[in-house]
């Protein structure tokens, strides 16, 4: 029986300060940790047992998935004390996974397709492994594929800032979309307790000997690693999540709503349970809002995640802005991120009245505030003016 590996165990340094509190994998996508719906798909094809290789925060995810009975998966943990990259996680789970070929995923892409269909390409293709790649405009960020488009073999593997377009433009390009299944002979190509990347120092030489082949998925996918991904990625699993249920639904909102008189909301906006929201507010379009979170008058969200037990009093104008848990945001704050700098706010802050957050629209950084933190003054500060 096919088994998965999940890694896990990253820093997530691009996504602080919402990683300074919870592992990148376990935030939450419409409020399910990324990896937790790519368990779910594992599932769907058949696989049972599911390595989680886990480095920081292991503590947080092993609470939080414990044996995976919960789910209906057998979990098991690999923990390496310092993160030892891609491959020198996946070597530490060769006692498990030597005997039949594997999933492997990158635990912070969001994406919905049949992984059984991968398989049977797999096993039709023969080689070492499969890597699955979604074409996208912008693959500078990414590993890059370079296939015979006759045969789906990959001639080269470039992992981000090595490929090199030929005439400096990038095009269109399959990228490697963070999920591969392996034969266990890959094992032979790691070397034991040292820190190696499976993207630099084993797929370019399995691509060399001809030992990868390509599978290109259809369907959403987005790597959530960074703040304005996270926001588009939730978006995007919002709207293939209504178009899946059918019936032009626009947005997906809990029957446990508490609404006084009329809101407007743009769609989509997804609402969990037992969320307050008081008269004339405006919400929307994009915009998810978790549980047990209230919302006082005539407040405004836009483009924006809202995550659980969370407190937005009245006249409150946010966009384009994530608050994580148990934040406290009081009257007439005014939180405005852009679309390369959001304002991101981790758990339990809180902001007092009438403050003003506003990201520098020359900046290419979120404007943050860590968890904890009262914030008693506008942001950023400048010196006054003569
Ligand atoms: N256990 C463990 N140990 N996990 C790790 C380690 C490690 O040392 N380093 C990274 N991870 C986990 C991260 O938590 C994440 O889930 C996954 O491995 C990928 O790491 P990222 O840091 O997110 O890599 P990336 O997004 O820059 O690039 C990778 O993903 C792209 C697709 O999303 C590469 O695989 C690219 O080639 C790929 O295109
Ligand atoms: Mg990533």
């Amino acid at each position: 029986m096919t088994k998965g590996i999940i890694l896990s165990g990253g820093w997530g340094t691009r996504l602080r300060p919402l990683t300074c509190t919870v592992p990148k994998t376990l935030i939450p996508i419409l409020n399910k940790p990324v990896v937790e719906r790519q368990m779910m798909l594992l599932k769907s094809a058949g696989v049972e047992d599911v390595v989680l290789a886990v480095s920081v925060m292991a503590d947080v995810l092993k609470n939080y998935f414990k044996d995976g009975s919960k789910i209906g998966l057998n979990i098991i943990y690999t923990e390496e004390k310092h993160p030892m990259g891609t491959a020198g996680a996946l070597k530490l789970a060769e006692p498990y996974l030597k005997e039949d070929n594997f999933f492997m995923l990158n635990g912070d892409v969001i994406l919905n397709f049949d992984f059984s269909e991968m398989l049977k390409a797999h096993e039709k293709y023969g080689g070492l492994g499969t890597i699955a790649s979604k074409r996208l405009e912008d693959p500078y960020r990414y590993g890059v594929l370079i296939i015979d488009n006759k045969s789906q073999r990959i001639e080269q593997f470039k992992e981000k800032e090595e490929y090199k377009p030929v005439g400096g433009e990038f095009n269109p390009m399959p990228i490697n979309a963070g999920v591969y299944i392996l034969e266990p002979n890959i094992f032979d190509y790691i070397e034991p307790n040292k820190k190696v990347s499976i993207e630099r120092d084993v797929f370019p030489k399995l691509a060399e000997e001809d030992q990868l082949y390509n599978f290109e998925i259809t369907g959403i996918w987005k790597d959530v690693g960074k703040p304005h991904d996270l926001l588009k990625g939730n978006i995007l699993y919002l709207k293939d999540y209504l178009k899946r249920l059918g019936g032009n639904k626009e947005n997906l909102i809990d029957e446990t709503l508490d609404i006084e008189g009329r809101a407007l909301i743009y769609p989509p906006v997804a609402i969990g349970k037992n969320v307050t929201i008081r008269k004339d507010c405006i919400l929307g379009p994009n915009v998810v809002i978790g549980d047990n979170v209230y919302i006082g008058k005539g407040t405004t969200i836009k483009d924006s995640l809202i995550y659980n037990e969370t407190y937005i009093s009245q006249n409150v104008s946010l966009e384009k802005t994530i608050v994580s848990d148990n934040c406290l945001i009081k009257k007439g704050v005014v939180a405005q991120g852009h679309d390369t700098a959001l304002i991101i706010l981790a758990s339990y802050v809180e902001v007092l009245d009438h403050l003003r957050l506003i990201a520098p629209m020359e900046s290419s950084n979120p404007l943050t505030v860590c968890h904890h933190e009262v914030v008693k003054s506008s942001l950023p500060h400048y010196e006054p003016e003569e």
